[in-house]
């Protein structure tokens, strides 16, 4: 292998064929979803609103779960396996002693990791013989993916959109409408929890809390359709295990391994795909690995509370035991607006917990945060995604501590989608003209 190689890909025979789950090896039992104390049981509920195959998934004890073989054919169609590149040029430039990798998800056809789990859910959910999935949407990336989902296996597909997105993302929402899905914004008039706070204030910004409660409910009135949901539950973190477990080979490939691991982080399943088949490692070798969570001070779930609370605004979901802000929380729109969401996937949180990943929150105008991205871009030549955006500050911050100590750190971190679709946003934080 030459000196500095850039990058190393699989050839498609080495993806892998199997997922992670980490259930198994936590360091202690995951807490199961409950009720809440009053009210109709959301658990009993839970075989109307989760796919029969992912609810499966969903407490599964076994460690490898196998990718049904159609299901692996349109990860190849959706360009997977993805490069992992060595940041040569920003180790230059930056003038650290750290060796700086990244992942490339903004490989994706609709611009991030989501496209994992949303193939997963749509192949599942044809299978199952629905006709049409509902869902929400934060970044829109998610609404994209599920939309691309269902267009290659033949659903529909309805949308909620977080308002305060959805008003400056109109190519996205066309690109999602290209893929024949029907896209609203949220909250809508279109159901009967949306309209309690559209009526009351039409411009209202809305949150991914608010959207997943109208995605839900709009599934609940129609037997032909089923929602799926684009992040924090233990399945979804799963069929994002293929991001982290094509990496480890690279690294395999490049001999080298890392000390840091980094991603960004809104329900956790960007950061619990990348890292989790890492945190294995630690958990079951030994390895000695930093983990951390880059998220906004919009949002700063992981720096919550640790207790019981519901996923979504309307409090459909049942309860589950996260990092939280509180569910009905007003939290200020921001332009990696996929990181705004109250609570942390599960797994993700009791790992916190027990203390094996650390966290930083960036500033809510978002310069810093942007700036960086900057640097990347003139540096390594990609776009990244508003909340990818935040990857790359961190693994930056990260690299410049390791100028000033001196330290040959290896540094691992995901680019979990690209901004080509979000320059509105670039344009506004940076003062493009
Ligand atoms: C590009 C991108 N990265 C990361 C995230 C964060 O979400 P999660 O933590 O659920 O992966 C989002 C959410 O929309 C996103 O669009």
């Amino acid at each position: 292998m030459p000196v500095n190689q850039r990058q190393v890909n699989l050839d498609p025979k080495e993806m892998p064929t199997q997922w992670y789950n980490i259930l198994p090896d936590l360091p202690e039992p995951l807490p199961p979803p409950k009720d809440p104390e009053t009210g109709e049981s959301r658990l009993k509920n839970l075989p109307n609103i989760l796919l029969a195959e992912c609810l499966k998934q969903e407490f599964s004890q076994d460690r490898w779960i196998d990718i049904p073989e159609e299901l692996w054919d349109i990860y190849l169609q959706a360009g997977r396996p993805r490069p992992l590149f060595r940041a040569v040029n920003l180790e230059k430039k930056l003038g650290t002693p750290a060796r700086l990798y990244y992942k490339s998800e903004f490989y994706s056809p609709t611009g991030s990791h989501k496209v994992n789990t949303a193939l997963a859910q749509a192949f599942y959910a044809k299978k199952e013989g629905y006709e049409r999935l509902a869902t929400e949407t934060g970044a829109g990336q998610w609404g994209t993916a599920l939309s691309y989902g269902a267009a290659l296996v033949g659903l529909k597909c309805t949308v909620y959109w977080v308002r305060a997105v959805y008003n400056w993302k109109q190519d996205r929402r066309n690109l999602m409408e290209l893929f024949g899905a029907h896209v609203f914004a949220s909250p809508s008039d279109k159901t009967e929890f949306g309209k309690t706070l559209f009526g009351r204030n039409a411009n209202h910004p809305g949150s991914l809390g608010i959207a997943i409660s109208e995605g839900m409910e709009d599934a609940a009135k129609d037997t032909k359709a089923i929602y799926c949901l684009g992040s924090v539950l233990n399945h979804v973190l799963m069929h994002q295990t293929i991001i982290g477990l094509e990496t480890k080979k690279q690294f395999e490939k490049f001999d080298d391994y890392p000390d840091l691991v980094i991603s960004c982080l809104g329900g956790g399943s960007n950061f619990g795909g990348f890292a989790l088949p890492f945190v294995h490692d630690v958990l079951k070798e030994g390895k000695k690995i930093k983990f951390i969570a880059a998220q906004s001070e919009a949002s700063p779930n992981l720096q919550g509370e640790y207790r019981y609370d519901f996923a979504d605004y309307a409090e459909m979901t049942p309860m589950l035991k996260m990092y939280t802000l509180g569910h009905k929380v007003d939290m200020m729109p921001i332009k990696g607006d996929g990181l705004r969401y109250h609570g942390c996937s599960p797994i993700i949180s009791l790992l916190r917990d027990k203390g094996y990943i650390d966290t930083i929150a960036y500033p809510q105008d978002e310069k810093h945060v942007f700036q960086r991205a900057k640097e990347f871009i003139r540096a390594e030549g990609f776009l990244p995604a508003p909340e990818s955006a935040y990857s790359v500050a961190c693994a930056i911050d990260q690299a410049l501590k390791c100028k000033e100590s001196g330290e040959k750190k290896v540094i691992a971190f995901n680019i979990s989608g690209h901004g080509f679709l979000d320059i509105p946003g670039y344009r506004e934080v940076l003062g493009l003209k």
